[in-house]
């Protein structure tokens, strides 16, 4: 769980440590993974703190090495992210503010996927699920512009799942591939008047993450989309 040191991944290392998951909360500050792993150890979960920098391959293929059996894990979810400047408007968006937003959110999926996806195709076991936002939307409401790198980034993190999805074999091969949005949510990044709390906004993760992986028909559950509410949302 990238982002489980806070916010919306550990609101569902939570959810998913209640249903009986054994989770890693991964953060990038140290002291905060290991306080959030603490913090779901005293609600009876089986939790592990982990730091890394999403953003950097050689920090996350670190951190996998040092997780040996335990990263061959069966679910992973990639909630780390961080917010565009207020004023991004692509045009006034600097390259330095373009690289960080990019690298975290678009980067730092690809950096997880690569690192614990193959395990997950070699068992043709798993779920991969990216936390995405409905600012990444280009069709349908909220497309009025503006916080350019983070919009970007995460519509490339839609494109992303959808293709991965399509390279293993939309789910024929035992490893669903889904992005969804949480919704607007009161965390550090959504802020303190937001509508949902973060456990509102982590429940379809759960949902994504425990649900059959064959429809009532024997065929693959529907995979390689953006889900929000547990609906299929166009992007
Ligand atoms: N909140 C909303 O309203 C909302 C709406 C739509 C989508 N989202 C998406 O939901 C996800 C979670 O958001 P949130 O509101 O829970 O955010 P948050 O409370 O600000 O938490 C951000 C999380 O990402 C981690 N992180 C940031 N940069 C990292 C890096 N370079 N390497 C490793 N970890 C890093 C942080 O770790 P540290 O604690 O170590 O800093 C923290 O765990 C994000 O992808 C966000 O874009 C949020």
């Amino acid at each position: 769980m990238t982002g489980g040191s806070r916010g919306i991944g550990l609101a569902a290392a939570r959810g998913l440590g209640l249903a009986g998951a054994t989770v890693i909360v991964v953060g990038q500050d140290p002291a905060r993974a290991d306080e959030a792993a603490t913090s779901l150890r005293e609600a009876g979960i089986t939790a592990h703190g982990r730091a890394c920098n999403v953003a950097d391959a050689a920090s996350v293929a670190a951190m996998r090495a040092d997780l040996g059996s335990l990263g061959d894990v069966d679910i992973l979810v990639a909630s780390a992210g961080v917010m565009s400047q207020r004023m991004a408007k692509t045009l006034r968006t600097d390259a330095a503010e373009w690289r960080r937003v990019i690298s975290v959110n678009l980067d730092g999926v690809f950096t997880v996927v690569s690192a614990f996806g193959p395990g997950m195709a070699e068992r043709r076991s798993g779920r991969i699920i990216a936390v995405s936002a409905c600012l990444g939307r280009f069709s349908g409401p909220g497309t009025s512009g503006g916080l350019a790198p983070y919009r970007v980034s995460k519509a490339a993190v839609n494109a992303l799942i959808k293709n991965l999805a399509a390279e293993t074999g939309q789910g024929s091969r035992g490893v669903l591939v889904d992005a969804m949005c949480p919704n607007h949510c009161r965390t550090d990044m959504g802020g303190p008047d937001a509508p949902r709390s973060a456990e509102e906004g982590a429940e379809t993760i759960i949902w994504l993450a425990t649900r059959d992986a064959r429809s009532a028909d024997g065929s693959p559950a529907p995979t390689g989309l953006l889900w929000e509410d547990r609906e299929v949302v166009p992007w």
